[in-house]
C-alpha cells in the first residue's frame, strides 16, 4: 500500500496546490530537500529510492509532477521516464542530473521531460523550477476547461448556466477534476450537487472507472457498514457468501458520498480511516485490503454546526474538506433561468409531439420566483407544464400553485399601517407595470399605451426590475 507522505489534514488553505508529486531520488539528503521546496509550494509528494517503488506509486496515485533523478544506481531513470510517458501521459517531468550527464538530459527531453534541472542546486533553484512547472499545469487546466467549454456551450457537460458564479465553479471542477484529494459539494438540495460530483470525475483522468454514488441518507444504518466496506461469508447471520462493498466496486474510480451529513458517527470513524490509510477491512474479515478510491462528497446539512454539536467528526470533516466547493441557489443566479428552461424545453420537445414555449407571462413570473427547490424545481415545474398545457404555449396559469401563489403573495402585500405602509414611489410604479402586463396578458405595448408611457420607457423599466425577456 502507498501512502502520500505528505495528506492534507486540513481545512482548505491557500497553500494547498491539488498537485501530487512523486520524487524519485537514490540520495536521501537530495530526496528530502525537494520534498521540503515542494511541500513549502503546497504538492503532496510521494517519495521513491528505487524503480520498483516509482512503478507503484505511478500505478496507484494520480501523479501530476515528477522530480527524477536520472542516474539511479542500476541506470534506470531512463526506463522510469518511459513508464511515466505510458501511465501517465499527462504528468510533467523535470529531470535531475549532475554536470556530467546534461547529454542525458537532452536525451531526456527528447523522451518527454518537461526540463531538467543540474545538480546540486539549491533550494531557490528548485523552487523556482517546481512555480513555473506549477503555472504551466495551471495553464493546461484552463486550456482543458475551454476545449470542454466549446464542447458545450451552455455550460460545463451537463451543467448548464453560464452566470459568474457557475463560471467559477466551472474552473474550480477543471482543476478538481485532475487532483486526487476529496471535495466537499456544499449547496442546497436541487442546486446540482449530484451533477458537479459526476462533472468532476467524468472530466478527470480516471472518467472510465467507475464512478458509485452512495446515498448515506436512504441506507439503512445498519447496513452502511457493509454496504460500504463489503463482508465476509459468515460475518453475520444471512452472510452466506462474501460480498464486496462499495469502496471495493469504486477502485480506480471516484466514491460519492452523498448527504454525507447523516453517515452515523460510529461509521464515520471506520471512513475516515479508510482514507486515511487507504485500506478496508469487510465486515467479519481480518485482513486489510487496498483501495485507489477518490472520494467525493455532499451535503446540505450546515456541516460546521454538526461538528460543533459533536453530531459530525471534526477529522473527518477536515479529511473531506480539503476543497469545498459551493453551488449557488437559484435565486442568486436567475440570469440562468432562460437557459436552463430552454435547455429543459429541447429535452422534452424530443420526445412529444407538441413544440412547447413559454409565453412572456410565466417566463416573467419565473424570473421573479425565487425556487426554493432550486433547478430541481424548475425542472419539474416546466415536466408539468408541459405535460398539462394543451396548447404549445405556456401562460402563468400552466404553472403549478406554490409558483402562481408567489405571485399573489407579490402583488398582495399584508395590509399595514403607520409610516411602514408608505410605499416609495419606484415601488408603485413597478407593481402598476407588472400588473398592467400580467392583466393583458403579457402584452408590452398595449401596457405601454395604457399606462400613458412610451415603449422603450417601459421596457428599460423592465430591464431595470431585472425581468426584461
Ligand atoms: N446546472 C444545472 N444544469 C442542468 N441541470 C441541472 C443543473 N443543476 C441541477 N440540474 C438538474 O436538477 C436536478 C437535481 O440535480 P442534483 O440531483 O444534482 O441536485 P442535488 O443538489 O444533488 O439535490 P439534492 O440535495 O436534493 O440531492 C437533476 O435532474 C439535474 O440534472
Ligand atoms: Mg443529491
Amino acid at each position: 500500500m502507498i501512502a502520500a507522505d505528505t495528506v492534507p489534514v486540513n481545512a482548505p488553505t491557500p497553500e494547498t496546490n491539488l498537485l501530487n508529486l512523486l520524487i524519485v531520488e537514490d540520495e536521501r539528503t537530495v530526496r528530502e530537500c525537494c520534498r521540503d521546496v515542494a511541500r513549502s509550494l503546497g504538492f503532496s509528494t510521494f517519495l521513491s529510492e528505487t524503480r520498483d517503488e516509482a512503478s507503484r506509486i505511478l500505478e496507484s496515485a494520480n501523479i501530476d509532477v515528477v522530480l527524477l533523478d536520472l542516474r539511479l544506481p542500476n541506470g534506470s531513470g531512463v526506463e522510469i521516464l518511459r513508464e511515466i510517458r505510458r501511465r501517465r501521459p499527462e504528468a510533467v517531468t523535470i529531470v535531475m542530473t549532475g554536470f556530467a550527464t546534461v547529454q542525458s538530459a537532452v536525451q531526456a527531453m527528447k523522451l518527454g521531460a518537461y526540463d531538467y534541472i543540474t545538480k546540486p542546486f539549491n533550494f531557490e533553484e528548485l523552487r523556482m523550477e517546481l512555480e513555473r512547472v506549477t503555472s504551466h499545469l495551471k495553464l493546461t487546466a484552463e486550456n482543458r476547461l475551454l476545449r470542454e467549454q466549446l464542447r458545450s456551450q451552455q455550460g460545463f457537460g451537463q451543467l448548464v448556466g453560464h452566470a459568474p458564479e457557475m463560471e467559477k465553479l466551472y474552473r474550480i471542477i477543471a482543476k478538481a477534476a485532475h487532483s486526487t484529494h476529496p471535495v466537499l459539494i456544499l449547496g442546497e438540495s436541487g442546486t446540482g450537487k449530484e451533477l458537479v460530483a459526476r462533472s468532476i470525475h467524468f472530466a478527470g483522468p480516471n472518467k472510465d472507472k467507475p464512478f458509485i454514488p452512495v446515498d448515506c441518507g436512504s441506507l439503512v444504518p445498519t447496513l452502511i457498514e457493509s454496504e460500504l466496506f463489503g463482508y465476509v461469508r459468515g460475518a453475520f447471520t444471512g452472510a452466506v457468501r462474501s460480498k464486496e462493498g462499495l469502496l471495493a466496486t469504486a477502485e480506480g474510480g471516484t466514491l460519492f458520498l452523498d448527504e454525507v451529513g447523516e453517515l452515523p458517527i460510529d461509521l464515520q470513524a471506520k471512513l475516515l480511516r479508510a482514507i486515511q490509510e487507504r485500506e478496508i477491512r469487510p465486515v467479519g474479515g481480518t485482513r486489510a485490503m487496498p483501495i485507489n478510491v477518490r472520494i467525493l462528497a455532499a451535503t446540505n446539512r450546515d456541516l460546521d454546526a454538526a461538528v460543533s454539536q459533536g453530531t459530525f467528526r471534526r477529522d473527518l470533516y477536515f479529511r473531506l474538506n480539503v476543497l469545498t466547493l459551493r453551488i449557488p441557489p437559484l435565486r442568486e443566479r436567475k440570469s440562468d433561468i432562460p437557459l436552463l428552461l430552454g435547455t429543459f424545453l429541447d429535452k422534452i420537445n424530443r420526445s412529444t409531439a407538441m413544440q412547447h414555449t413559454v409565453g412572456d407571462d410565466a417566463l416573467r413570473l419565473m424570473l421573479n420566483y425565487d425556487w426554493p427547490g432550486n433547478v430541481r424545481e424548475l425542472e419539474n415545474c416546466i415536466e408539468r407544464a408541459c405535460t398539462t398545457c394543451s396548447l404549445p404555449t405556456i401562460h402563468v396559469t400552466d404553472l403549478p400553485s406554490q409558483v402562481r401563489d408567489f405571485q399573489a403573495q407579490a402583488a398582495a402585500p399584508e395590509p399595514v399601517d403607520g409610516p411602514a405602509a408608505i410605499t416609495p414611489l419606484d415601488e408603485l410604479e413597478k407593481q402598476a407595470i407588472l400588473h398592467a402586463i400580467q392583466v393583458l396578458d403579457g402584452d408590452k405595448l398595449e401596457a405601454a399605451r395604457r399606462l400613458g408611457i412610451g415603449k422603450t420607457t417601459l421596457y428599460r423599466k423592465l430591464k431595470e426590475y431585472g425581468t426584461a425577456v
